[in-house]
């Protein structure tokens, strides 16, 4: 097992009134698995997804990542955590504007600090190669806005599995695109998986990519159903 969620409850404040988006979830993601979360529009797919992922705080219960509690660390300490061992993969993309899709999928390498003596060039051949991977070697110096949406996704993909990441969090990756680059993400999401060890988790709502998952987690109200 990589990652498990103990009792996770979060609740929102909106000026008078609470929201509880998530209510009680506990769960666990096996290594070399995927593992789709599906269930309708504001169940709470997405606060989980981030929950999940060290990206927002529970309001009460516990995230492990093997054996690291990651909302008992520090800040600093899990945005390392982050960056090396969990990959997020968002609907919109997320890209940076003004940075080309090279320069993209390098940020997560740089943003480790650690590359004084592996070099720059090293890190942009590992990120050339990493765009190789997700098919868009001819697309290095394009900037998002030059990018199509499944390219976009493709670059975001690379984005979230330059460091190697131990898994990878999707949240409604091809909500944007097509059925036939839905297809091909999920052709390559499929792919990184078995050439890894790497879990993969896809909150959806085709049932058709659910059909293919290992494990399939209904989210209704905030709660398991
Ligand atoms: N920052 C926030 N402040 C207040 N309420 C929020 C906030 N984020 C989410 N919510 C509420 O929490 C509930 C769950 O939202 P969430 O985005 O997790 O749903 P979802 O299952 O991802 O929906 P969708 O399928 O539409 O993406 C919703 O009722 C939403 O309005
Ligand atoms: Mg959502």
């Amino acid at each position: 097992m990589i990652l498990s969620a103990k009792n996770l409850h979060k609740t929102y404040k909106s000026g008078q009134k609470k929201v509880t988006a998530v209510n009680g979830v506990s769960l666990e993601v096996r290594k070399e698995r995927m593992t789709a979360i599906i269930g309708p529009s504001g169940a709470g797919k997405s606060t989980l997804l981030h929950i999940l992922g060290g990206l927002d705080r529970p309001t009460s219960g516990k995230v492990f990542l093997e054996e690291t509690d990651i909302y008992k660390i520090s800040d600093r300490e899990r945005a390392d955590i982050r960056n090396a061992r969990i990959g997020f993969v968002f609907q919109f993309y997320h890209l940076l504007p003004e940075f080309t899709a090279l320069e993209n999928v390098m940020l997560p390498v740089l943003m480790r600090g650690r590359v004084a003596g592996a070099g720059a060039q090293e890190v942009k051949d590992r990120a050339r190669e990493v765009l190789k991977l997700v098919g868009l070697e001819s697309r290095i110096a394009h900037k998002p806005s030059e990018l199509s949406g499944g390219e976009s996704q493709r670059v975001a993909i690379a984005r979230a599995i330059i460091n190697g990441p131990e898994v990878l969090l999707c949240d409604e990756p091809t909500g944007n695109l097509d059925s036939r680059n839905s297809e091909a993400i999920y052709e390559l999401l499929f792919g990184l998986k078995t050439g890894s060890r790497m879990a993969l988790v896809v909150v959806t709502h085709d049932e058709k990519i659910a059909g293919k998952a290992d494990e399939v987690i209904h989210i209704r109200d905030g709660m398991v159903a």
